[in-house]
Protein backbone atom coordinates (compact mmCIF):
# COMPACT_ATOMS: atom_id res chain seq x y z
CA UNK A 1 0.00 0.00 0.00
CA UNK A 2 1.41 3.42 -0.35
CA UNK A 3 0.76 6.26 2.16
CA UNK A 4 1.29 10.10 2.41
CA UNK A 5 2.63 11.51 5.17
CA UNK A 6 -0.57 11.47 7.39
CA UNK A 7 -1.74 8.28 7.01
CA UNK A 8 2.75 6.69 7.61
CA UNK A 9 1.66 8.90 10.90
CA UNK A 10 -1.17 7.29 11.65
CA UNK A 11 -0.06 3.74 10.95
CA UNK A 12 3.46 4.38 13.08
CA UNK A 13 1.06 5.12 15.70
CA UNK A 14 -0.60 2.09 15.77
CA UNK A 15 2.92 -0.30 15.73
CA UNK A 16 2.75 -0.41 12.14
CA UNK A 17 6.39 -0.57 9.84
CA UNK A 18 6.70 1.92 6.87
CA UNK A 19 9.13 2.28 4.39
CA UNK A 20 10.28 6.34 3.73
CA UNK A 21 12.28 8.14 1.91
CA UNK A 22 15.33 9.74 3.13
CA UNK A 23 17.80 12.18 1.26
CA UNK A 24 20.00 8.81 1.10
CA UNK A 25 18.24 5.24 0.87
CA UNK A 26 14.86 4.45 1.79
CA UNK A 27 14.42 3.72 5.58
CA UNK A 28 12.07 0.72 7.50
CA UNK A 29 10.64 2.95 9.73
CA UNK A 30 9.27 2.08 12.88
CA UNK A 31 7.98 4.24 16.12
CA UNK A 32 11.28 4.05 17.96
CA UNK A 33 9.39 4.24 21.29
CA UNK A 34 7.75 1.26 20.88
CA UNK A 35 9.28 -2.03 21.22
CA UNK A 36 6.65 -4.16 19.50
CA UNK A 37 7.08 -2.49 16.28
CA UNK A 38 11.25 -2.27 16.29
CA UNK A 39 10.52 -6.15 16.82
CA UNK A 40 8.66 -6.10 13.47
CA UNK A 41 11.27 -3.93 11.09
CA UNK A 42 14.21 -6.64 12.76
CA UNK A 43 11.31 -9.62 11.25
CA UNK A 44 10.96 -8.21 7.66
CA UNK A 45 14.71 -7.25 7.13
CA UNK A 46 15.49 -10.66 8.89
CA UNK A 47 17.85 -8.44 10.50
CA UNK A 48 20.38 -10.41 13.43
CA UNK A 49 19.13 -9.39 16.73
CA UNK A 50 22.09 -7.45 18.23
CA UNK A 51 22.47 -5.13 15.28
CA UNK A 52 21.08 -1.72 16.43
CA UNK A 53 18.40 0.90 14.60
CA UNK A 54 19.69 4.42 13.82
CA UNK A 55 16.77 7.22 15.29
CA UNK A 56 15.87 9.78 13.29
CA UNK A 57 14.92 13.15 14.78
CA UNK A 58 13.39 16.30 13.22
CA UNK A 59 15.28 18.65 15.10
CA UNK A 60 18.52 19.14 17.79
CA UNK A 61 15.93 19.58 20.46
CA UNK A 62 14.14 16.80 20.00
CA UNK A 63 17.39 14.56 20.80
CA UNK A 64 18.67 16.15 24.12
CA UNK A 65 15.87 14.09 25.97
CA UNK A 66 17.12 10.75 24.70
CA UNK A 67 20.69 10.88 25.37
CA UNK A 68 22.85 12.10 28.15
CA UNK A 69 24.27 15.07 26.53
CA UNK A 70 24.86 16.64 23.31
CA UNK A 71 28.80 17.13 23.47
CA UNK A 72 30.06 20.11 22.02
CA UNK A 73 31.32 19.14 18.96
CA UNK A 74 28.98 17.04 17.97
CA UNK A 75 26.68 20.02 18.34
CA UNK A 76 28.18 22.43 15.98
CA UNK A 77 28.53 19.98 13.60
CA UNK A 78 24.73 19.12 14.28
CA UNK A 79 24.26 22.60 13.69
CA UNK A 80 25.92 23.06 10.36
CA UNK A 81 25.40 20.13 8.46
CA UNK A 82 22.01 18.94 9.69
CA UNK A 83 19.45 17.77 8.72
CA UNK A 84 21.62 16.29 5.95
CA UNK A 85 23.59 13.20 5.00
CA UNK A 86 25.26 12.54 8.27
CA UNK A 87 24.45 10.49 12.13
CA UNK A 88 26.14 10.93 15.37
CA UNK A 89 27.05 8.73 17.84
CA UNK A 90 25.84 9.79 21.42
CA UNK A 91 25.28 8.12 24.65
CA UNK A 92 21.97 7.52 25.92
CA UNK A 93 20.79 8.53 29.05
CA UNK A 94 20.07 6.16 31.83
CA UNK A 95 16.61 3.67 31.11
CA UNK A 96 16.41 5.91 27.87
CA UNK A 97 13.57 4.71 26.22
CA UNK A 98 15.66 3.77 23.09
CA UNK A 99 16.66 1.33 24.65
CA UNK A 100 14.93 -1.27 22.12
CA UNK A 101 16.14 0.60 19.30
CA UNK A 102 19.85 0.15 19.98
CA UNK A 103 19.55 -3.77 21.18
CA UNK A 104 20.30 -2.20 24.70
CA UNK A 105 23.64 -0.30 23.70
CA UNK A 106 24.60 2.35 25.58
CA UNK A 107 25.11 4.06 22.69
CA UNK A 108 22.53 5.56 20.24
CA UNK A 109 23.35 6.65 16.44
CA UNK A 110 21.42 9.58 16.00
CA UNK A 111 20.09 11.43 12.35
CA UNK A 112 17.89 14.46 11.35
CA UNK A 113 17.23 13.40 7.68
CA UNK A 114 16.70 16.11 4.71
CA UNK A 115 13.62 14.78 3.23
CA UNK A 116 10.52 17.17 3.91
CA UNK A 117 8.58 13.97 4.36
CA UNK A 118 10.31 12.23 6.86
CA UNK A 119 11.17 15.63 9.06
CA UNK A 120 6.78 16.22 8.75
CA UNK A 121 6.20 12.48 9.97
CA UNK A 122 8.26 12.76 12.38
CA UNK A 123 6.98 15.85 13.69
CA UNK A 124 3.67 14.70 13.43
CA UNK A 125 4.26 11.57 15.06
CA UNK A 126 6.23 13.40 18.23
CA UNK A 127 8.30 10.63 18.67
CA UNK A 128 12.03 9.51 17.14
CA UNK A 129 11.45 7.33 13.93
CA UNK A 130 13.92 4.24 14.25
CA UNK A 131 15.02 3.27 10.59
CA UNK A 132 17.02 0.75 9.01
CA UNK A 133 17.50 0.86 5.39
CA UNK A 134 14.70 -0.38 3.87
CA UNK A 135 16.38 -3.72 2.06
CA UNK A 136 16.62 -7.57 3.26
CA UNK A 137 19.80 -7.82 4.88
CA UNK A 138 22.42 -9.01 2.72
CA UNK A 139 20.89 -6.90 0.02
CA UNK A 140 21.73 -3.46 -1.09
CA UNK A 141 20.12 -0.42 0.14
CA UNK A 142 16.96 0.85 -2.34
CA UNK A 143 16.91 4.12 -3.53
CA UNK A 144 13.43 4.65 -4.83
CA UNK A 145 9.82 3.34 -3.52
CA UNK A 146 9.94 1.19 -6.39
CA UNK A 147 13.22 -0.85 -5.14
CA UNK A 148 11.36 -0.74 -1.96
CA UNK A 149 8.70 -2.33 -3.21
CA UNK A 150 10.89 -5.23 -5.66
CA UNK A 151 12.68 -6.54 -1.90
CA UNK A 152 9.86 -5.98 0.30
CA UNK A 153 6.58 -5.64 -1.21
CA UNK A 154 3.30 -6.60 1.42
CA UNK A 155 5.84 -7.64 3.81
CA UNK A 156 5.69 -3.82 4.67
CA UNK A 157 2.47 -2.12 5.67
CA UNK A 158 2.92 0.80 3.85
CA UNK A 159 5.41 2.66 1.76
CA UNK A 160 5.89 6.26 1.22
CA UNK A 161 7.42 7.80 -2.43
CA UNK A 162 9.07 10.52 -1.76
CA UNK A 163 10.94 9.94 -5.31
CA UNK A 164 14.40 8.80 -5.80
CA UNK A 165 16.99 9.97 -2.96
CA UNK A 166 19.26 13.30 -4.30
CA UNK A 167 22.75 11.43 -2.29
CA UNK A 168 22.05 7.60 -2.90
CA UNK A 169 24.13 6.43 -0.22
CA UNK A 170 24.03 5.85 3.39
CA UNK A 171 24.68 8.60 5.96
CA UNK A 172 28.45 8.89 6.70
CA UNK A 173 28.00 8.03 10.55
CA UNK A 174 30.47 10.20 12.77
CA UNK A 175 31.70 10.42 16.06
CA UNK A 176 32.38 13.30 17.79
CA UNK A 177 31.72 12.96 21.47
CA UNK A 178 35.15 13.82 22.35
CA UNK A 179 36.61 17.39 22.01
CA UNK A 180 39.46 16.89 20.17
CA UNK A 181 39.07 14.37 17.40
CA UNK A 182 35.90 13.30 14.93
CA UNK A 183 35.94 9.07 14.45
CA UNK A 184 34.27 8.23 10.95
CA UNK A 185 32.46 5.37 11.93
CA UNK A 186 30.81 4.93 8.36
CA UNK A 187 31.70 6.97 5.50
CA UNK A 188 29.56 8.76 3.26
CA UNK A 189 28.82 11.79 1.17
CA UNK A 190 29.75 14.26 4.09
CA UNK A 191 33.30 13.92 4.93
CA UNK A 192 36.47 15.09 6.50
CA UNK A 193 36.36 18.28 4.57
CA UNK A 194 33.20 19.24 5.41
CA UNK A 195 33.64 18.16 9.13
CA UNK A 196 37.02 20.62 8.86
CA UNK A 197 34.81 23.77 7.77
CA UNK A 198 33.01 23.07 11.14
CA UNK A 199 35.88 22.11 13.43
CA UNK A 200 38.79 23.69 12.02
CA UNK A 201 41.16 22.40 14.87
CA UNK A 202 39.76 18.46 15.17
CA UNK A 203 41.66 15.60 14.36
CA UNK A 204 39.69 13.78 11.74
CA UNK A 205 40.49 9.99 11.56
CA UNK A 206 39.11 6.81 10.70
CA UNK A 207 37.49 4.51 13.42
CA UNK A 208 40.18 1.48 13.85
CA UNK A 209 38.09 -2.36 13.78
CA UNK A 210 36.36 -3.14 16.73
CA UNK A 211 36.91 0.35 18.81
CA UNK A 212 33.77 1.58 18.97
CA UNK A 213 32.09 -2.10 19.43
CA UNK A 214 29.84 -2.46 16.64
CA UNK A 215 31.24 -0.52 13.57
CA UNK A 216 28.64 0.02 11.51
CA UNK A 217 28.48 -2.24 8.93
CA UNK A 218 31.56 -4.20 9.54
CA UNK A 219 30.11 -6.96 11.41
CA UNK A 220 27.84 -8.42 8.59
CA UNK A 221 30.30 -8.15 5.78
CA UNK A 222 28.79 -8.89 2.55
CA UNK A 223 25.62 -7.52 0.41
CA UNK A 224 25.21 -7.66 -2.70
CA UNK A 225 22.64 -8.70 -5.28
CA UNK A 226 21.22 -12.46 -6.48
CA UNK A 227 23.69 -11.92 -9.48
CA UNK A 228 27.68 -12.47 -7.78
CA UNK A 229 29.94 -10.15 -8.80
CA UNK A 230 33.42 -10.38 -8.82
CA UNK A 231 36.47 -7.82 -9.00
CA UNK A 232 38.46 -8.00 -12.56
CA UNK A 233 41.63 -5.64 -12.74
CA UNK A 234 41.65 -5.48 -16.80
CA UNK A 235 39.24 -5.55 -19.32
CA UNK A 236 41.35 -8.10 -20.76
CA UNK A 237 40.99 -10.47 -17.75
CA UNK A 238 37.26 -11.06 -18.68
CA UNK A 239 37.32 -9.97 -22.89
CA UNK A 240 36.58 -13.89 -23.27
CA UNK A 241 33.39 -14.68 -21.01
CA UNK A 242 30.02 -15.06 -22.19
CA UNK A 243 27.02 -13.76 -19.98
CA UNK A 244 28.39 -11.82 -17.82
CA UNK A 245 27.76 -8.41 -16.95
CA UNK A 246 30.43 -5.72 -16.75
CA UNK A 247 29.96 -2.97 -14.36
CA UNK A 248 32.66 -0.13 -14.78
CA UNK A 249 32.89 3.95 -15.05
CA UNK A 250 32.29 5.98 -18.25
CA UNK A 251 35.92 6.18 -18.39
CA UNK A 252 36.83 2.72 -17.89
CA UNK A 253 34.44 1.80 -21.27
CA UNK A 254 35.72 4.88 -23.61
CA UNK A 255 39.27 3.00 -22.88
CA UNK A 256 37.95 0.15 -24.54
CA UNK A 257 39.08 -0.53 -28.33
CA UNK A 258 35.42 0.06 -30.00
CA UNK A 259 36.15 -3.19 -32.03
CA UNK A 260 36.32 -5.10 -28.78
CA UNK A 261 33.60 -3.61 -27.03
CA UNK A 262 31.61 -4.90 -30.10
CA UNK A 263 32.79 -8.41 -30.07
CA UNK A 264 32.06 -8.33 -25.99
CA UNK A 265 28.38 -7.72 -26.63
CA UNK A 266 27.87 -9.82 -29.49
CA UNK A 267 28.80 -12.72 -27.06
CA UNK A 268 25.78 -11.78 -24.57
CA UNK A 269 27.70 -9.68 -22.34
CA UNK A 270 26.25 -6.25 -21.16
CA UNK A 271 28.00 -3.47 -20.07
CA UNK A 272 26.38 -1.62 -16.99
CA UNK A 273 27.60 1.66 -16.65
CA UNK A 274 27.64 3.01 -13.03
CA UNK A 275 28.62 6.45 -14.21
CA UNK A 276 31.29 8.96 -14.60
CA UNK A 277 34.33 9.27 -11.62
CA UNK A 278 34.09 13.30 -12.67
CA UNK A 279 30.41 13.50 -11.07
CA UNK A 280 30.95 11.04 -8.24
CA UNK A 281 27.32 12.91 -6.59
CA UNK A 282 25.45 11.44 -9.54
CA UNK A 283 27.55 8.04 -9.82
CA UNK A 284 26.20 7.33 -6.04
CA UNK A 285 22.99 8.50 -6.63
CA UNK A 286 22.49 5.85 -9.04
CA UNK A 287 24.98 3.22 -7.86
CA UNK A 288 22.72 0.75 -5.76
CA UNK A 289 19.69 0.58 -8.69
CA UNK A 290 22.92 -0.02 -10.85
CA UNK A 291 24.14 -2.88 -8.60
CA UNK A 292 20.36 -4.54 -8.03
CA UNK A 293 19.40 -3.68 -11.92
CA UNK A 294 22.23 -6.52 -12.52
CA UNK A 295 19.74 -9.31 -11.24
CA UNK A 296 16.97 -8.54 -14.16
CA UNK A 297 20.22 -9.12 -16.85
CA UNK A 298 20.07 -12.34 -18.59
CA UNK A 299 23.66 -12.87 -17.31
CA UNK A 300 25.34 -16.12 -15.33
CA UNK A 301 27.88 -13.79 -13.47
CA UNK A 302 28.62 -9.83 -12.89
CA UNK A 303 32.37 -8.42 -12.94
CA UNK A 304 33.36 -4.92 -11.47
CA UNK A 305 35.95 -3.39 -13.72
CA UNK A 306 38.18 -1.98 -10.99
CA UNK A 307 38.83 2.10 -11.22
CA UNK A 308 40.41 4.93 -9.08
CA UNK A 309 37.22 6.87 -8.31
CA UNK A 310 40.04 9.21 -6.27
CA UNK A 311 40.19 9.83 -2.62
CA UNK A 312 37.32 12.64 -1.72
CA UNK A 313 34.40 11.13 0.96
CA UNK A 314 32.05 10.28 -1.68
CA UNK A 315 34.94 8.02 -3.39
CA UNK A 316 35.97 6.52 -0.33
CA UNK A 317 31.85 5.86 0.45
CA UNK A 318 31.70 4.22 -2.85
CA UNK A 319 34.78 1.93 -2.27
CA UNK A 320 33.92 0.44 0.81
CA UNK A 321 30.37 -0.40 -0.35
CA UNK A 322 31.96 -1.88 -3.39
CA UNK A 323 34.57 -3.84 -1.39
CA UNK A 324 31.91 -4.86 0.17
CA UNK A 325 29.49 -6.46 -3.31
CA UNK A 326 32.69 -7.67 -4.78
CA UNK A 327 32.69 -11.45 -3.73
CA UNK A 328 36.12 -13.22 -3.32
O1 LIG B 1 21.43 6.92 5.60
C1 LIG B 1 21.21 6.17 6.55
O2 LIG B 1 21.87 6.21 7.59
C2 LIG B 1 20.03 5.18 6.41
C3 LIG B 1 18.74 5.99 6.37
C4 LIG B 1 17.51 5.10 6.32
O3 LIG B 1 18.69 6.88 7.44
N1 LIG B 1 20.02 4.24 7.47
C5 LIG B 1 20.92 3.22 7.55
O4 LIG B 1 20.66 2.34 8.60
O5 LIG B 1 21.85 3.07 6.79
P1 LIG B 1 21.31 0.89 8.65
O6 LIG B 1 20.65 0.22 9.81
O7 LIG B 1 21.16 0.20 7.34
O8 LIG B 1 22.80 1.14 8.98
C6 LIG B 1 23.14 1.66 10.24
C7 LIG B 1 24.43 1.12 10.70
C8 LIG B 1 24.38 -0.39 10.94
O9 LIG B 1 25.58 -0.93 10.43
C9 LIG B 1 24.34 -0.52 12.46
O10 LIG B 1 25.08 -1.64 12.90
C10 LIG B 1 25.00 0.76 12.92
O11 LIG B 1 24.73 1.73 11.95
N2 LIG B 1 24.44 1.22 14.20
C11 LIG B 1 23.21 1.73 14.42
N3 LIG B 1 23.05 2.05 15.73
C12 LIG B 1 24.23 1.75 16.33
C13 LIG B 1 24.70 1.84 17.66
N4 LIG B 1 23.93 2.30 18.65
N5 LIG B 1 25.97 1.45 17.92
C14 LIG B 1 26.76 0.97 16.93
N6 LIG B 1 26.36 0.86 15.64
C15 LIG B 1 25.12 1.23 15.35
MG1 LIG C 1 21.65 -1.00 5.79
Amino acid sequence: MMADAEKAVELLREGKVVAVPTETVYGLAADALNPQAIARVFEIKNRPADNPLICHFNQIGQISSYVKNIPDSTLKLMQHLTPGPVSFMLDLSEDSPLQFATCGSAQVIVRIPDHPLLLEIIERLDHPVAAPSANTSGKVSPTSAQMVAEDLGVKVDAIVDGGECRVGIESTILDARNAHEVIILRHGNIGEKEIRDVLPAAMVRDVKPGERGVTPGSKYRHYAPDTQIFGADSFKAVAHERKIALLLTQESLDAIDVREREKFVNHQNVFVVLGSVKDLNDLARKFYSSISGVDRLDVTQAFFLRADLGDSSLAKALQTRLDKIISH
